[in-house]
């Protein structure tokens, strides 16, 4: 018989929707409970806010820690927030009890740098439970950073890497088109960038690092530009329903670089604004051979990260124990006919 994979869901903002959404679909896998510390969501029928018809008329449940003392599971998938230090809570539990964790919070896709007593702790914690933490997502996780790193494979040598993003925002969720300040005016934007009341896009420096780290490159610094707020030249309704005026902020470019001397190895170059603009994302190896690739029309970041971490669970079950990134696990792909038993 074929044995599913078994998992904990935390977090049901519209990302944990998706994700439990996609997971309750697959075959290889049984969703055994819904956590989220939303006073509105808490008791609530999780088929109330998926698009699923939930058969197991799973509740949500406030505090992972006791629903992990009734139900013993493979992984725990958190999608909380974009900041480890707010995730590592929800990780110790899950790893406590013997589960694999696998996250979409940014900081978590390359943590070693920016937290390395945290990392530190977390590896020592997943290698004594023999499970795995690992951050994933399709930016940081897939896009910017382990597809280029794939794509270096069949090169003699690699001079440079640029990397771009070019999205249409007004097509993702909701909080995403706040994190880029859609419906702010310029001021608003940079006061609210500075004094960190939204975020912007997180995960460009992660990504530089992971892919440094892989391909052994020596580099002096890395620089991630505060990010340009760009205006909208005409006045358009968000799919949430608020009028942007002509003049205001419709979203951002984000960049970040690592250099070696005066010379930039890696650039990265993210760009997310409301219109009907072309979309891909395209990555450009200066080398021997030069390699570019352009996916046209881009990836859907949010169909595409509630993807990478469906597709993940098979491959996190199969990684070594510790503290992993994305460049560290058994090649990741689709994974829906993938059974536990057959790993
Ligand atoms: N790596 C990637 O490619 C990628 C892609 C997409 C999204 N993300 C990240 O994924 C995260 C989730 O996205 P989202 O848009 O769904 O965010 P969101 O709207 O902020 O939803 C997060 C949900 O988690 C709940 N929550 C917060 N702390 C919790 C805790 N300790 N225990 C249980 N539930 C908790 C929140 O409740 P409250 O509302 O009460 O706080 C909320 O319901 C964001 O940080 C986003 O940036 C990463």
């Amino acid at each position: 018989m074929s044995k599913l994979f078994t998992i904990i869901q935390v977090g049901l903002g519209p990302m944990g929707r998706l994700i439990v959404t996609l997971l309750l679909k697959r075959r290889n896998i049984d969703v055994k409970g819904v956590v989220d510390t939303n006073p509105q969501l808490i008791d609530e029928k999780l088929s109330k806010f998926c698009d699923f018809e939930d058969e197991l008329g799973l509740v949500i449940e406030s505090n992972l820690e006791v629903l992990l003392s009734k139900e013993k599971v493979d992984v725990v998938v958190i999608a909380t927030s974009s900041s480890l230090e707010k995730v590592v809570p929800l990780i110790k539990q899950a790893v406590n009890s013997g589960s694999s964790v696998i996250s979409i919070c940014e900081e978590l896709s390359y943590p070693y740098q920016m937290y390395p007593k945290i990392s530190e702790e977390l590896d020592v914690l997943a290698k004594s439970n023999n499970v795995t933490v690992v951050g994933t997502g399709i930016n940081p996780g897939y896009l910017m950073d382990l597809l280029p790193i794939v794509i270096t494979a069949p090169c003699q040598n690699v001079k440079s890497i640029k990397i771009t993003r070019m999205m249409n925002s007004a097509k993702r969720r909701e909080p995403f088109q706040r994190k880029i300040g859609t419906g702010l005016t310029s001021e608003e934007f940079h006061q609210k960038i500075s004094q960190k009341e939204i975020t912007g896009h997180v995960g460009l420096t992660q990504s530089i690092q992971m892919i440094v780290a892989a391909l052994g490159f020596q580099y002096d610094e890395i620089i991630e530009f505060p990010p340009k707020e760009i205006i909208t030249e005409k006045e358009f309704i968000t799919s949430y329903g608020e009028t942007v005026p002509k003049g205001y902020v419709c979203g951002l470019q984000s960049k970040a670089i690592a250099k070696k001397g005066e010379k930039e190895i890696i650039m990265l170059d993210f760009v997310a604004y409301a219109g009907d603009h072309e979309e891909y994302d395209s990555i450009e190896i200066i080398g021997n051979p030069p390699i570019q690739q352009k996916i046209s029309g881009g990836v859907h970041g949010d169909v595409g990260t509630a993807a990478m971490v469906a597709n993940l669970i098979p491959i996190v079950i199969k990684a070594k124990a510790g503290l992993l990134t994305m460049k560290d696990l058994p090649v990741p792909c689709y994974t829906e006919n993938i059974w536990k038993n057959s790993i």
